[in-house]
């Protein structure tokens, strides 16, 4: 893992590195220039001097050693020659506007050629005179004043160069520190806070990056609170539960102990409902530790017989609910899913109606639709819920105000194992119901 102020560093000195490449490129693209156009010019002085010598002028090589020539005809009528020396010499005569004896030992190749690391450029040649004399013609042009300029140039970037890397060295370390204060500040919100101290992170920060980070930490641990609290409560509610049948079975323990050595009705009576209440007891345990289950449900999806584990739920209800009637036509309807999972979601439905049916008769349809869906309606016309009442049946320990299923049993767990399942086997599920009028639960398999 490489750590955030490595990283800065180096970009940093890939950037001020790419910089003074370019600088570089540019001054040499810019000196390439500066030499060419000087060299072209050198040329065509040269040109110049080569026809005004051999051709127009031939006859008058003495005025050039005297230098008459050249300042009032050649200088005048060639402007490239303004800015330049002239060496002119024959065997034993010479016109000079440059000292040196670097100059005149130049060869006359008629080649460009630099001196002192372009200080000067020179050309040489043999020009032949009118006569047949022979002349060595040298042109200097001296580049100092550029060269002078280029120095400058480099010299101010060198300065502002450093200038600029001790700046921004200053300004990273400036800048990393900051973001090493928000790191630790980060740092020990996750060292402090815990489920039992949510509420105070509130750092001051410099950084909006860091804001965020903290508002999504902060909605993180408010949700992980949320999620506390729920638990907190189930496990408040499931004590609760629990603590009811414990109490109800304490209670017949005793009555057992004084009175049930010598009376045989009392001691029936109390064992019976010791019983009920285990089965209860169980029952509730069984629906704790399915919904505590976190996502570990086993789903073991085969061919079953949907009719068939209706029925068998059905002659199970008919027991213990036998004044309810249950209308149902069995049809062969085969439904690809889990058998377990399946039995678990209609017992908790068909139970509600049959509790809820309010005496009347219940009524579950097996159908298919266009799509070959196996779709299964549960209907009754019992006591029904209004929209608000609707809203809640999913959540864990809701029952529809107690006073209304006052005598009907029940721990408000069944409709959360049921969504649980929906969720599970990605069951389509429906609920229509009205206050008084009766639930109609639709479920598309
Ligand atoms: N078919 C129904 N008709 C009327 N109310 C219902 C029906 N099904 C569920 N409810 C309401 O939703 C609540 C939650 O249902 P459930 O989770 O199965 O708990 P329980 O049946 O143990 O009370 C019930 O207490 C009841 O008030
Ligand atoms: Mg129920």
């Amino acid at each position: 893992m490489k750590s955030l102020s490595k990283s800065l560093k180096k970009s940093y000195f890939i950037i001020i590195l790419s910089f003074i490449l370019l600088f570089i490129a540019s001054l040499i693209v810019t000196g390439k220039y500066v030499i060419d156009i000087n060299k072209i010019k050198l040329r065509d002085a040269m040109s110049f001097l080569d026809y005004e010598i051999g051709y127009e002028k031939g006859d008058k090589t003495p005025e050039i050693f005297t230098g008459n020539l050249v300042k009032t005809d050649f200088k005048k009528e060639n402007i490239s020659l303004k800015n330049m020396d002239l060496i002119i010499s024959s065997k034993n005569q010479e016109y000079s506007e440059r000292k040196g004896e670097i100059f005149r030992n130049i060869t006359p190749d008629n080649k460009i050629k630099d001196l002192d690391i372009y200080e000067y450029l020179v050309l040489s040649k043999k020009i032949k005179a009118n006569q047949g004399k022979i002349l060595k013609v040298t042109l200097i042009k001296s580049l100092k004043k550029e060269k002078y300029l280029f120095i400058k140039i480099i010299e101010i970037f060198c300065a502002g160069l450093i200038v600029t890397i001790i700046i921004s060295m200053i300004g990273i370390k400036y800048f990393l520190n900051k973001i090493k204060y928000q790191l630790n500040i980060l740092e020990n919100i996750n060292e402090t806070i815990d489920l039992n101290n949510l509420k105070s992170i509130k750092p001051k920060n410099q950084f909006i990056e860091f804001e965020n980070i903290c508002l999504s930490y902060e909605k993180m641990l408010q949700r992980l609170d949320e999620q506390n609290q729920k638990q907190i409560e189930f496990v408040n509610n499931a004590s609760h539960e629990l603590k009811t049948p414990i109490f109800i079975i304490g209670g017949y323990i005793d009555m057992m102990k004084r009175w049930g050595k010598n009376n045989k009705e009392i001691l029936d009576e109390s064992i019976n409902s010791v019983e009920d209440e285990v089965k209860n007891m169980t029952e509730l345990i069984e629906k704790l530790l399915f919904i505590a289950k976190n996502k570990e449900v086993k789903v073991e999806k085969k061919e079953i017989e949907l009719s068939e584990i209706i029925m068998e739920i059905l002659s199970k209800f008919k027991i213990i609910y036998p004044k309810i009637k249950v209308n149902f036509n069995p049809e062969y309807v085969l439904i690809e899913s889990d058998e377990g999972l399946v039995k678990l979601l209609l017992k908790n439905l068909i139970e509600n109606a049959i509790k809820y049916s309010n005496g009347n008769p219940v009524n579950i349809y097996l159908n298919q639709n266009e799509n070959n869906n196996v779709i299964l309606t549960i209907i009754d016309k019992g006591i029904g819920m209004d929209i608000a009442e609707q809203s809640h049946i999913f959540d864990r320990f809701y029952r529809v105000s107690k006073s209304r299923n006052k005598n009907i049993k029940g721990h408000g767990l069944g409709m959360t194992i049921v969504k649980k399942i929906k969720e599970i086997l990605s069951i389509d599920l429906t609920i229509e119901s009205k206050k008084n009028q009766g639930t109609k639960v639709k479920i598309i398999f």
